[in-house]
């Protein structure tokens, strides 16, 4: 097939699949923002860093959607689900898109948190409708992100929570267990409050494949910085950093997760373009730039603690 000709298909796919959201919108309510789909994702395991092990296991992973026989060679069904688990910020959702990439699956991206609290208790149905979708469109990773807002804890007071959740859960863990083995769709959920995820979700044949995604140790940030660095110097189309002093850098970054990173080196950047503005002189990101954000986004880091915690109320 040309590469034109696989455009086209690609064109088509997403078309077709645009529409039967759509309609699924009409029926139950606007889904913007709070269902993607990617035919594509243009991320590879490559783009994250760190994670060796998390890496590992989703390429094993990913043989569920790109050789489901392989499985079965062995007298075994591949697995339905995984549940990535770890700080916010970790590379969960990256990772989730690597893998439908790595096996060429249409990513399906269900924003929980965003479609429980517009859905509320009917969310069910929609999830239901959601799966039946991915398996009919596959090879599929259904992304259920935010796994934690099944709790509903965010709609409702405790005890009616628990009962919609336990509701909620169910109709969705029976549409699961219908996915057939080997159906090439695999259902990834991603969470940073294990605490609040129903253990019927990670029942034996369900999201009973667990994936720490741990926050970077000092290695891991060096290279998810550089993997950073890079990425905005494609897009610039031109060098814009000095050489790193990691020996600086690395000891006031203890507890930064791969976003607290991504933040840091956008301010550095961002101060950047308002010097380079107001007519001033502007070199390369230097070390002393990146110390400079990082101070800067701590101070706002505690100030954004301080208003979650009524301190300015
Ligand atoms: N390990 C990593 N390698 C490269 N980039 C990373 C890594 N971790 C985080 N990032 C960057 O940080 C940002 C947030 O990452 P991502 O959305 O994947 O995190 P997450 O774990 O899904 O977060 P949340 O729990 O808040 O949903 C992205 O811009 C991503 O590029
Ligand atoms: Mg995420």
């Amino acid at each position: 097939m040309s590469r034109l000709e696989a455009d086209d298909l690609r064109w088509a796919l997403q078309r077709r699949i645009e529409d039967v959201f759509v309609k699924l919108g009409e029926k139950f309510g606007d889904l913007t923002g709070r269902v993607e789909t990617e035919i594509r994702p243009s991320v590879s395991f490559d783009d994250v860093g760190g994670l060796q092990q998390a890496k590992a296991q989703l390429r094993g992973f990913a043989l569920a959607l790109s050789d489901p026989d392989a499985y079965r060679a062995w007298g075994i069904a591949p697995p339905r689900g995984v549940l990535l688990y770890g700080p916010p910020g970790t590379g969960k959702s990256k990772l989730a898109r690597a893998l439908a990439a790595s096996s060429s699956a249409i990513f399906y991206h269900v924003k929980l948190l965003n479609l429980t609290s517009k859905f509320g208790v009917n969310t069910g149905e929609l999830l239901q409708e959601i799966l039946r979708i991915a398996m009919t469109e596959k090879p599929a990773v259904l992304f259920l992100d935010e796994a934690e807002a099944l709790s509903l804890e965010h709609l409702l007071p405790p005890p009616q929570a628990r009962e919609a959740s336990a509701r909620l859960v169910a109709s969705l863990c029976e549409k699961l267990d219908a996915v057939s083995p080997g159906a090439r769709v695999l259902v990834v959920g991603s969470t940073s409050r294990t605490d609040a995820v129903d253990a019927e979700l990670v029942a034996p044949g369900r999201l009973d494949h667990l994936v720490e995604v741990a926050l970077p140790d000092a290695e891991a940030q060096r290279e998810i910085l550089t993997l950073i660095q890079a990425r905005t110097e494609r897009d610039a189309g031109r060098s814009l950093f000095d050489a790193i002093d990691y020996r600086k850098m690395l000891p006031v970054m203890g507890g930064m997760s791969g976003a607290d990173i991504s933040e840091i080196i956008r301010r550095a950047l961002e101060a950047k373009v308002h010097r380079a503005a107001q007519g001033e002189p502007t070199g390369p990101v230097s070390t002393d730039d990146l110390l400079e954000s990082i101070d800067a986004y701590k101070r706002v880091r505690g100030v954004v603690e301080k208003i979650r915690y009524g301190q300015y109320l």
